[in-house]
């Protein structure tokens, strides 16, 4: 491997895969504040700085919140919200929840995309999870959005579970022809 693919930064952007399974041992809290501050350090389109960021790491609020979301979406919703098989949280000890008054889906990507790869990069697994959203809009969410202090008007954009991982999977195959790389004309 050359020195430039051996670059740390790269090494964990490359080898960061979604984990959906996690030991039970939960993050320091420099892990958690570090995970944190790299959320914030995420860019926003004009500087607007408009996500929310709740962290949640109290096991038995994951527990309650995930009974919840599986009494909106249904018991027998299809895999990865399956109690028995992921809970919402993938049974991670840390969650980042992101909300916004503004329709910024992509500042709340680069965020917790941030996370996920700070997370590789201190030793630990992350999964990006947009279907706890549900959960946001049902009969739950009044309950949930005042526990995690959300604004009323605020939107949840999306959700990041990070935690140490008890799967180690491969990495999924990427489609080809996605990427066109133009080179300068020759002259
Ligand atoms: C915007 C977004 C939403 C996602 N939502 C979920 C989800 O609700 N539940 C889940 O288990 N995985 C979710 N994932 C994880 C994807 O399934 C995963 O990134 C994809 O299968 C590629 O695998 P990789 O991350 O290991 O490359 C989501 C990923 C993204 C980027």
């Amino acid at each position: 491997m050359s020195a430039l693919a051996q670059n740390e930064t790269i090494q964990a952007i490359l080898s960061r895969r979604t984990v959906r399974s996690y030991t039970g041992e939960p993050l320091t809290r420099e892990e958690i504040e570090l995970l944190s501050r790299c959320a914030l350090y995420a860019p926003s389109a004009r500087n607007r700085q408009s996500t929310h960021v709740r962290v949640v790491t109290d096991q038995t609020m994951l527990d309650e919140l995930n009974r919840d979301f599986k009494d909106t979406v249904g018991w027998d919703a299809p895999a990865y919200t399956r109690w028995d098989v992921n809970p919402v949280y993938q049974t991670a000890p840390c969650m980042f929840f992101v909300f916004s008054e503004e329709d910024c889906g992509i500042d709340a990507g680069i965020l917790v995309e941030n996370i996920a790869i700070a997370a590789k990069a201190l030793g630990l697994d992350s999964c990006i999870i947009g279907s706890v959203g549900a959960l946001f809009e049902g009969a739950f969410a009044g309950k949930w959005k005042e526990r995690l202090q959300v604004g009323a008007n605020e939107r949840f954009l999306i959700s990041v579970a990070v935690g140490h991982g008890a799967e180690d999977p491969p990495a999924k195959p990427r489609a080809e022809g996605r990427l066109l790389v133009i080179e300068p004309e020759q002259a």
